[in-house]
């Protein structure tokens, strides 16, 4: 949190005060040249502005933070080359940083090592995919079958993602009109994830081509909670700026403007 430092290091302003009539009369004519020379002297001590109270983030850092997300990819293609030891637990505790509604921590997090388990998700990605490829438009089918939707042959870390819909943490905070809001703080978690793999160098793939409850009888998991996704991790064969899908025709991106509503 920011906090402005004055006197001697404190926020000293007193909330909710009730001011005399005749002083906001005073502090009218006053008070502003007043403050004004008083946060002059102060600045000069260097007295005034935010108090640093964490690291502080440079124009460097900032440029470097916009290439992560400018080389953010969702990857299907990975390298053999195992995660090291411990690495996806690094990225685990990096998601569990992300923001939820009423601090509730929703996320479940399911590793899937068991060759078993990973075959049977497979299976639900190929008939879940095969019956998009037959709800594609004619023109579109042909392109949608050239495209590869999954790493998980290659992937060597694979894990799913739940949220917990009515979770006890957070004492239902932020949730009573919009109960949707441990799907986003699960979201949230997975996109501090994918952001934090990339800056190692690893690549993220979301899947979404699969039956939920497939997955969960797969994974063994309450079917009660809300499915989020599967995901494959490893190091990606190739990197780049521009997303897959936009670079073999799919689709493109637009510019960020054509989605700004201003009221
Ligand atoms: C909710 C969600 C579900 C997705 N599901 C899939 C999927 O099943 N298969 C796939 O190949 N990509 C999937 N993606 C990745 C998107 O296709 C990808 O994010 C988009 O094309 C933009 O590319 P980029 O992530 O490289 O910028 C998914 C992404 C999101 C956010």
């Amino acid at each position: 949190m920011i906090s402005f430092a004055f006197g001697r290091g404190r926020d000293t302003r007193r909330r909710g005060r009730v001011r005399p009539a005749n002083q906001s009369r005073w502090a009218a004519r006053h008070g502003a040249p007043l403050f004004a020379r008083a946060t002059e002297w102060r600045r000069t001590c260097g007295m005034v502005g935010p108090r640093a109270t964490g690291p502080v983030f440079d124009d460097a850092f900032r440029a470097q933070l916009l290439e992560l997300f400018r080389w953010r990819r969702d990857v299907r293609r990975f390298r053999p080359t195992p995660v090291p030891p411990g690495l996806l637990d690094r990225l685990l505790d990096a998601a569990s940083l992300a923001p939820s509604v009423g601090l509730s921590e929703p996320w479940r997090m399911v590793t899937v090592d068991d060759p078993a388990r990973r075959a049977a998700v497979r299976a639900s990605f190929e008939a879940c995919n095969a019956q998009a490829l037959a709800g594609q438009a004619a023109g579109q089918a042909a392109a949608y079958a050239r495209l590869k939707l999954a790493g998980l042959d290659e992937a060597p870390c694979q894990f799913a993602v739940f949220a917990k819909p009515d979770p006890g943490q957070g004492h239902g905070l932020g949730r009573a009109t919009m109960p949707e809001t441990t799907v986003y703080s699960a979201v949230m978690a997975v996109h501090t994830l994918w952001l934090a793999a990339r800056a190692f160098g690893l690549g993220l793939g979301w899947v979404s081509i699969l039956d939920p409850a497939a997955v969960a009888e797969a994974l063994d998991v309450s079917p009660g909670w809300t499915f989020i996704g599967y995901f494959c991790l490893g190091y990606p064969q190739s990197e780049d700026k521009v997303p897959e899908l936009e670079r073999l025709g799919w689709e493109q991106r637009r510019p960020a403007r054509s989605t700004i509503i201003r009221r």
